[in-house]
């Protein structure tokens, strides 16, 4: 990853990614998706600084589509600390859903009081994204380049989420996802 970012186009099946998708906005239309925190916890600096709602994914859902999702998870992590010596343990995932017009502004993904979060993993769930729907993946790079991700159904982007300066660009369209991280 000489660029910090790994993308894959075909880490889950097409039929379980139209599965979680469809889980996703029936939990959403249940109203069953709250703001999003950030690490400073005060709800007036949230709002400026992210705009999504979300959704923990839980085995305890005993829902099929998030199950099948966290079997690839654990798979994922058995090859990752075997090959890589990660030391992967834990990991949390939620569904993202972005509003239109909401976006999240830059940030780094591990919280300075704790450096737990290792890895960002995001799914991107949106089927018929075009150029000027925005809600862009924006990525700072150190030396001040920049590299827009198009949200696009199918793909999957993968970063050391304390190496990475990041934000979510202002959507015209409701936007959605799953997003989560490999914790030590
Ligand atoms: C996050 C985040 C990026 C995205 O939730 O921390 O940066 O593209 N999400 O959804
Ligand atoms: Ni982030």
């Amino acid at each position: 990853m000489d660029n910090k970012i790994g993308i894959s186009l075909d880490f889950l099946s097409t039929s379980l990614q139209q599965q979680l998708k469809t889980n996703l906005l029936k939990l959403e239309s249940e109203g069953l998706f709250k703001e999003a925190g950030t690490s400073n916890n005060t709800i007036v600096k949230n709002k400026e600084m992210r705009s999504d709602h979300i959704y923990w994914l839980d085995r305890c859902h005993q829902n099929e589509f998030e199950n099948q999702f966290f079997d690839i998870i654990d798979n994922f992590i058995l090859h990752l600390n075997s090959t890589c010596y990660t030391g992967i343990n834990s990991y949390e995932f939620h569904y993202a859903y972005y509003p239109k017009g909401s976006f999240y502004k830059k940030h780094f993904d591990q919280f300075r009081s704790n450096d737990s979060r290792k890895y960002s993993m995001i799914f991107y769930l949106n089927e018929n994204w075009k150029q000027g729907d925005g809600g862009e993946l924006c990525i700072h790079h150190d030396d001040c380049s920049l590299q827009s991700i198009s949200p696009i159904m199918g793909k999957m982007v993968f970063f050391e989420s304390s190496k990475l300066l990041h934000e979510v660009l202002y959507t015209q369209i409701p936007r959605i996802s799953i997003t989560g991280w490999l914790k030590t």
